[in-house]
């Protein structure tokens, strides 16, 4: 077939989930406390009270939520370790049982002819070294390195694609500059830091894995488009300064070895001299890099926006998610193509893309029609074809999310999964985007030429 929408011969399919969004059980089997589970025990933090104590329940449910990805014909699932089940403390004593569950979870993936992709940190930090300064201490690097290790002799010879951090990004804005995530603080001295030593552990992961791992390795950001609203300089230099902060601000450390300019500009006396030597360590090769794509900002200069200076503008008569964000695909194939131009011919994944929209209830026939996330799906594996016919060398796609699950400080009341979750009966219900995306799946993404 030739259609429009043909996907090269082995494109992989997935989809993806987070430990703490989906497991629950946070402290069971000898598991310490994640910098998430106080966070979310701290009064007012999470929406509606919320917390990962339950969650979806995967971690007792998961064999069943294999047999859904089955039902879809998923061929990976990317999902994340919760560092604090492995290692209590963070550091030295492994909790055979913590390992375990992911062991059984690998396995079951097999069994299934499913792919497991893993992410090392996808932000619940064990709460034991963030007593210890967390990302602020320099030393994160090798303690990172370290649980790294431990995974790899664990699950490197049945997981052949790994990921050191999922979204640098988001734990540096929302956990240590403006605080809406854990672990909660509000500093633009602390900022940069927390950064730095993100890319530094991510580089150490690497090479504990040169020296154990035998697949793939690469680290997952998110790149969010930056379009000035107006042609005047101010707009366009604060266009610059947020595609520098929130986008090249982890991918040009990791491949690159050096941070943008606009950096110190935007930082000023909080922006500290990093040793020349870190980016040796920051700059390893890497495998493959996942890009998370959800929505792109269109910018302006404001004068009273800390310290960005920038402030993105609604677009009018656009379609916007229960997240506040713009459906606007063609930044997927615009990121896609910069990300190539920037970094060079590097496989791509796209790690996460997905859409919160709300969710009628299930109907009595057990149908949940969401047309808003059907048409989400379509338009963007539109825009990511778009990309992949431009030339850049994108091997896979996962989904956002797997099911519905904790949306972190907004608790459970955005819903992105393919699967309804009713979490007072942790009944799954397949939702027609579920539907849609098992056919893309099953014909390689011919099924979309029919729907246009
Ligand atoms: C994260 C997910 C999150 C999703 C939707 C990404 O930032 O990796 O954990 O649920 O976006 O907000």
């Amino acid at each position: 077939m030739t259609g429009r929408f043909r996907f090269p011969e082995g494109f992989h399919w997935g989809a993806a989930t987070s430990a703490y969004q989906i497991e629950g059980s946070p402290l069971a089997d000898g598991a310490g406390p994640s910098i998430w589970q106080r966070f979310a025990h701290t009064p007012g933090m999470m929406s509606n009270g919320d917390t990962g104590d339950v969650a979806c329940d995967h971690y007792n449910r998961y064999k069943d939520d294999v047999q859904l990805m089955r039902a879809l014909g998923l061929q990976g699932y990317r999902f994340s370790i919760n560092w604090a089940r492995v290692l209590p403390e963070g550091t030295g004593r492994v909790n055979a049982k913590g390992l375990g569950f992911y062991s059984r979870l690998v396995d079951e993936l097999l069994e299934n002819g499913i792919v497991p992709n893993a992410t090392l940190f996808h932000w619940d930090l064990p709460a034991a070294l963030d007593d210890r300064g967390g990302w602020l201490n320099r030393d994160v690097a090798h303690w990172f390195a370290d649980y790294a290790e431990v995974m790899f002799k664990a699950l490197g010879d049945r997981v052949p694609r790994w990921a050191t951090l999922n979204e640098p990004w988001v734990v540096t804005d929302g956990g240590y500059l403006h605080g809406a995530l854990a672990p909660g603080h509000r500093s633009k001295y602390e900022a940069p830091i927390a950064a730095h030593n993100l890319m530094r552990a991510s580089g150490a992961g690497i090479q504990a894995y040169r020296a154990h791992g035998k697949h793939e390795i690469g680290v997952v950001f998110n790149i969010e488009p930056k379009y000035p609203a107006s042609d005047s300089a101010e707009d366009l230099a604060a266009t610059k300064r947020a595609h520098a902060y929130m986008n090249k601000q982890f991918a040009d450390p990791a491949l690159l070895g050096s941070y943008p300019p606009e950096l110190k500009e935007i930082f000023g006396d909080a922006w500290p001299d990093f040793p020349e030597d870190d980016f040796k360590l920051t700059n390893q090769k890497v495998d493959f890099v996942g890009i998370n794509y959800y929505t792109r900002a269109v910018v302006k200069h404001d004068a009273d926006a800390y310290p960005l200076k920038a402030v993105p503008v609604r677009q009018p008569n656009k379609t916007y998610t229960e997240t506040g964000w713009e459906v606007f695909e063609q930044g997927l194939t615009d990121t896609l193509t910069w990300f190539k131009h920037r970094y060079g011919d590097i496989p791509l994944y796209i790690t996460e893309n997905g859409s919160a929209f709300y969710d009628p209830p299930v109907a009595e026939n057990g149908v949940l029609d969401d047309p808003l996330r059907t048409n989400y799906l379509r338009k963007h594996l539109g825009a990511m074809h778009k990309a992949i016919e431009a030339g850049v060398n994108i091997k896979g796609y996962y989904a956002w999310s797997l099911m519905d699950n904790l949306e972190w400080s907004l608790g459970f009341s955005k819903r992105f999964g393919l699967y309804h979750v009713d979490f007072a009966t942790q009944k799954r219900t397949a939702k027609a985007t579920a539907k849609l995306y098992a056919q893309v799946i099953g014909s390689n993404g011919a099924v979309l030429d029919e729907q246009g």
